[in-house]
């Protein structure tokens, strides 16, 4: 099937899909927009401006929706990202699959490198997670910044890589992609900034993710596809700590050069 279709009764010739086209792959010839498929990176810029619903991608034309409210995100976003917090704190139930859909959804849309939508994720709760717990304090005995993690768990039950969390979300992509990193960082910032507005608790899991960087079996025992790294570990859990004010930070550091 061709990955740009354009309904030419419904099209009015405005050329505002050649114009937006990232890959100048559309274009007008003997009055009808014309798609080639070789280039597409399915970004959907094309569908996102038809204004008459012309344009479908891989069979699928836009998604019917109310545009967002600028008024009054601008008075909710800032609000919000200024009390997201990192939980450490949760209640004593694992977060499922259905708790999360409507963030992993949002997650669906987060911007990718060449919109290579190739980010991976794994929900680890039960006895998975508790098996990856003693794994990765094992992995710990041998990093030396880490070295004594594993006894103030096992000894004194300190929990640093995981804060008792009761299920952890590993986000992976391909290793060779030069964005790979910026994806999976993108995507779990989307998460960590959605979790609150659905009672969930995130605190990204930079031990971990330092862990998962210096172990090549890692992966295999979450039974990822070879040839894809851990970029992004968030420990989660329904939130059980209320923050009521917010914490002052350093002021913004920007040059302006003109
Ligand atoms: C990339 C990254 C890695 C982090 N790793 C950890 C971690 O391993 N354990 C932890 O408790 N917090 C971790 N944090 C949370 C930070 O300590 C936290 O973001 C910071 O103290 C500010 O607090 P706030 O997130 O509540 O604003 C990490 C944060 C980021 C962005």
């Amino acid at each position: 099937m061709q990955r740009i279709q354009i309904n030419h009764e419904k099209c009015i010739l405005c050329g505002r899909c050649a114009q937006v086209c990232t890959m100048h792959i559309i274009r007008e010839k003997e009055d009808k927009m014309v798609a080639k498929d070789v280039d597409c990176i399915g970004c959907g810029h094309c569908v996102a401006v038809c204004p008459t619903g012309a344009v479908s991608l891989g069979g699928k034309g836009a998604i019917t929706e109310d545009r967002f409210d600028a008024a009054v995100l601008q008075k909710q976003l800032p609000l919000l990202v200024r009390q997201r917090r990192s939980m450490r704190f949760f209640k004593d139930k694992p977060v499922s699959a259905q708790d999360i859909a409507p963030i992993m959804d949002m997650l669906r849309y987060a911007p990718t490198g060449k919109n290579r939508q190739s980010v991976g994720y794994v929900l680890l709760s039960g006895q998975a997670l508790e098996d990856f717990v003693h794994y990765s304090y094992k992995l710990t005995d041998s990093v030396s910044s880490m070295n004594l993690f594993s006894s103030l768990y096992y000894d004194r039950g300190n929990d640093i890589l995981f804060r008792n969390a009761p299920s952890v979300l590993i986000a992976y992509a391909p290793a060779e992609f030069y964005t790979a990193i910026v994806d999976v960082s993108i995507a779990l910032t989307i998460f960590d900034l959605a979790a609150p507005l659905y009672g969930i608790g995130a605190c990204w899991a930079g031990f971990l993710m330092n862990l998962a960087n210096q172990d090549r079996h890692m992966t295999s025992r979450l039974n990822i596809a070879e040839g894809n790294k851990i970029l992004g570990v968030l420990l989660i859990g329904h939130s059980d700590m209320d923050y009521v004010a917010t914490p002052n930070r350093n002021d913004i550091n920007l040059k302006v050069m003109e």
